[in-house]
This record gives C-alpha cells, sequence and structure tokens, in this order.
C-alpha cells in the first residue's frame, strides 16, 4: 500500500450558491474532525463563481469571478463543480477529466446526460470523479451501492428522490390541497423553482434514477430510456380514493432487474401504506434498495439544502484526501442490456374511470377488463353523482387491478373508453408493491 500524503488538499470550488457555501460552512465548522478523518487538512484555496459575494467566509481562498483561475490552476488536487446546470458544468468537468484531473460535482443532469462520456475520460486519463451529492443529497446512497451492498446482485431499488414533488403529494394528501394550491407554497417556502418543470414533471427524478440506475446494474447512463411522468395531473380525489383503498400516492423512480432486461422509470405510484416509503413525508426523500444477499435496506434523509448536500460533497473531497481509489472506472458498463419500454412493465393499476350513473356500466367495465385477462382487486363506486355540462348524473368507478402488462392494459383502457357510458377521460396510476416480481 502506498503512503497517505499529509501535505494540505489544495481544492477549488466552482460556484458560490447554496451548495458552494454550504461546503464552505461545513469545512469551517468541523475542520477538525474533518482533519482526523482525512489524516491532513483540507485548504480550500481558490473560488470562482459569477457574483463576488463579499458576506459569505471563504476560509482565505482567493475569490474570482473567472472559472478559468481554478480550471488552469495545476496546484489544485481537487476542482469541484457547483455552478450546476448542463452547458458551462459540463465543459468544465469535460476539460478537467480531459487533463487527469480529480473532480467533485452535484450535477446529475450533467452525469445523466454525459455520464459514460465522462467515465471514459477518466479511464482515459487517469483522473478522478465523484458525485455523491448528485443523487438524494445528504443520503449516502452511491456510496451504499458501490461499496456497502457491492456483494450483491441488486434486484431492484425504489426511491422518493425528488423532494419537491414529495412536498407537493404531501400537502395534498394531509391537508387536501390540491395541486396549484400545494406547488404555490412549495414555492414560497423555497422547495420549489419559480419554473418547476424540472421537478414537477419527473426530469431531475429520471436524472437521479440515471445515476442509480447505471450504478446498481452496470447498464451505463440511460437517460433517454427513463420513462418518465410527473405529478402534475394527480388530484385530490385519486389521493382520497387511494387512501380509501389502503394506499398512498408518491412519486417514485423504480429500477429493477428483470430476465427481460431493466425497468428504468420515473412516475407516480399507489404503494400500500403499510410501507414505510409510504411515510416519507415532506421534502424529504428515501431510497428502498433490494439486494439479493442483503434483502431490503432502506435509506431516509434530507434529499436537498446546503449542509445535507455539502456533506455528501465533502465526503467525497475527504475520500480523495485519504488517497482513496475512486470506485467508478472499475465499473465497466453492459450497454447492450435491454432497458423495457414501459409497455412491456408489469404493475397494477388505480383507474379512475368517469361514467354516467345508469345499471350496469360497472359490469360492461368488468367484463371488458376479464376479456383482456385483468383481475380486479378492489373497486369502489361512488353513489353521490356528478353533474356533466349536460346536467346528467355520472360517477366516478375506482377499480384496482392485480398486476398486468402495461400494453395489456393500453388495449382494454382503449375499450372502456369507447363505451358510450363513459364521460371523460380514464385515468390510470400504476400500483406498486414495492416487493419481488
Ligand atoms: N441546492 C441543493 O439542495 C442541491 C442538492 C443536490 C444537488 N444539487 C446540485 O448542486 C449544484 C449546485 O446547486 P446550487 O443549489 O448550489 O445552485 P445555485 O445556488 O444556483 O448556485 C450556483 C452557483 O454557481 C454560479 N454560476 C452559475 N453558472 C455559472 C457560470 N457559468 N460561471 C460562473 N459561476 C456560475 C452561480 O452564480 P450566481 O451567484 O451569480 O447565481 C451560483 O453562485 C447543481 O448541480 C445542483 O443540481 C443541489
Amino acid at each position: 500500500m502506498s503512503a497517505q500524503p499529509t501535505h494540505p488538499l489544495r481544492i477549488g470550488i466552482c460556484g458560490l450558491g447554496t451548495v458552494a457555501q454550504g461546503v464552505l460552512q461545513v469545512l469551517r465548522e468541523n475542520r477538525e474532525s474533518i482533519r482526523a478523518r482525512a489524516g491532513r487538512d483540507i485548504q480550500v484555496v481558490r473560488v470562482a463563481s459569477r457574483t463576488p459575494k463579499p458576506e459569505v467566509d471563504l476560509l482565505g481562498a482567493e475569490f474570482s469571478t473567472d472559472l478559468a483561475t481554478i480550471t488552469e490552476d495545476d496546484s489544485l488536487d481537487v476542482v469541484i463543480e457547483l455552478i450546476g446546470g448542463e452547458t458551462a458544468a459540463l465543459h468544465l468537468v469535460r476539460d478537467q477529466l480531459t487533463r487527469g484531473r480529480a473532480v467533485v460535482t452535484a450535477n446529475k443532469a450533467i452525469l445523466a446526460t454525459h455520464g459514460d462520456e465522462l467515465i471514459e475520460l477518466v479511464r482515459t486519463h487517469g483522473g478522478l470523479l465523484a458525485f455523491e451529492a448528485a443523487v438524494a443529497g445528504g443520503i449516502p446512497i452511491i456510496d451504499t451501492l458501490t461499496r456497502s451492498l457491492a456483494a450483491n446482485r441488486i434486484r431492484w431499488l425504489a426511491g422518493i428522490i425528488n423532494g419537491t414533488c414529495n412536498y407537493i403529494l404531501t400537502a395534498m394528501t394531509g391537508q387536501g390541497k390540491p395541486f396549484d394550491q400545494a406547488l404555490a407554497e412549495a414555492q414560497k417556502l423555497g422547495y420549489a423553482e419559480a419554473d418547476p418543470t424540472f421537478d414537477v414533471e419527473g426530469i431531475d427524478a429520471a436524472h437521479k434514477l440515471t445515476v442509480l440506475g447505471a450504478l446498481a446494474f452496470q447498464i451505463g447512463y440511460r437517460f433517454r430510456d427513463v420513462y418518465t411522468e410527473g405529478i402534475s395531473d394527480i388530484s385530490v380525489e385519486d389521493i382520497q380514493y387511494a387512501r380509501e383503498l389502503g394506499y398512498r400516492i408518491k412519486h417514485l423512480g423504480i429500477a429493477r432487474m428483470t430476465p427481460a432486461g431493466v425497468q428504468m422509470r420515473v412516475h407516480p405510484a399507489l404503494i400500500p401504506e403499510t410501507e414505510l416509503l409510504a411515510s416519507v413525508d415532506g421534502v424529504m426523500n428515501a431510497v428502498l434498495v433490494n439486494g439479493n444477499a442483503a434483502g431490503d435496506t432502506l435509506y431516509y434523509g434530507a434529499g436537498a439544502g446546503a449542509l445535507p448536500t455539502a456533506s455528501s460533497v465533502v465526503a467525497d473531497v475527504i475520500e480523495f484526501a485519504r488517497g482513496q481509489k475512486p470506485y467508478l472506472p472499475a465499473l465497466v458498463s453492459d450497454n447492450e442490456i435491454r432497458v423495457l419500454p414501459i409497455e412491456e412493465v408489469t404493475s397494477g393499476y388505480y383507474l379512475k374511470i368517469p361514467s354516467l350513473d345508469k345499471p350496469g356500466v360497472f359490469a360492461r367495465v368488468a367484463t371488458i377488463l376479464s376479456e383482456h385477462d385483468i383481475s380486479i382487486e378492489a373497486a369502489i363506486q361512488k353513489e353521490q353523482a356528478v353533474h356533466t355540462e349536460t346536467q346528467e348524473a355520472w360517477v366516478p368507478i375506482i377499480i384496482l387491478t392485480e398486476p398486468v402488462q402495461e400494453s395489456v392494459m393500453n388495449a382494454a383502457i382503449a375499450e372502456v373508453q369507447q363505451l358510450p357510458a363513459i364521460v371523460g377521460e380514464i385515468r390510470r396510476i400504476r400500483v406498486e408493491l414495492l416487493g419481488d416480481d
């Protein structure tokens, strides 16, 4: 074993926003314990960002608005990319890895879309890349998948990996707030961006699931293959019906290995209220991992925020300071493994079918489902009718089905939708039992 260096580890931080300020705070407040764990000092030599922030304690680092003061400084041991976004950050990380340098990033977007290329640059040029903070903020899920569970074949994982979605769904569930109101509240509290699309349409979760899938199954970074659905169509009524049936609606990222290929999907799902994941509320994140040796293990914590995210960033820096070799280049991906299209995925379904309040409609719907070999597990038929614009009375028929392949469900829904008694679009939400298939 080679001796660990004892000179201070010299770092440069790109960006001076939420996470970068958290990193400076953690390095300042935990200086002694970090030094003890790292085996040497960690010295912030340079900080570069678009806007100077004189109020921030830079721990003696030199500040510049020019990122090149960091990227061109060969005396730095580690470059931390915390500018976010895709273009400039990708350019920066690519450039640094091409020079064989050590990079820490929290940027799931560039990993999800260019992870294979970046890992290849690490292999080719001998640099280092670490990104514990890129998924689920303060939860050490990257280290868990690559190190702690390394002895396992991962069978599946399911996570609540977007705090904004979880906050909104929790507010809709607990206080009966409609989506728009819950979103506005999340924005007011700083849990959602002014443009919430990335979060509420599932793109951020899909970025994170891409990273988790790459590490769990060595399939490479296949963001383009992740099926992605957000929560903007979920109604308070859906949440209430789900509760009557004993379920909660959560926005999940699911990666599952099956004999036919890997499922990679992000969407709202009903999960049994008895599952631990069902009680993960507010902005909290959690990831449930099933390995063939360890069985189910669950990781819970803050998925974002300055200090939780900084905790993960600084942990990566400490690993470098200790002289640990990173795990990534050893993970050879098999890009031949098929990611299943959503039509080939099997799950249970919650169906909300708006139908005229007439006898025989439920029986007709049940017959069509049965003709498609779809079994009904539970049903609710509301007696209180709602009125259409033409004043005809209609009721939602709520059905929970046994697991069935999505293509079969699509065909059955299309047929039911054609019935003259159906007065609106049939709503469907997948049901996840979070067990083995
Ligand atoms: N915030 C979280 O809780 C969290 C959690 C997990 C992961 N992450 C990831 O961590 C990264 C940083 O997030 P953040 O929340 O800290 O973002 P942020 O608050 O927006 O900070 C970004 C910083 O980078 C600077 N910057 C942006 N583009 C730049 C450019 N082209 N050149 C120079 N400086 C530039 C910004 O300058 P200005 O000050 O002028 O805007 C700002 O100081 C992102 O990849 C994000 O996805 C964040």
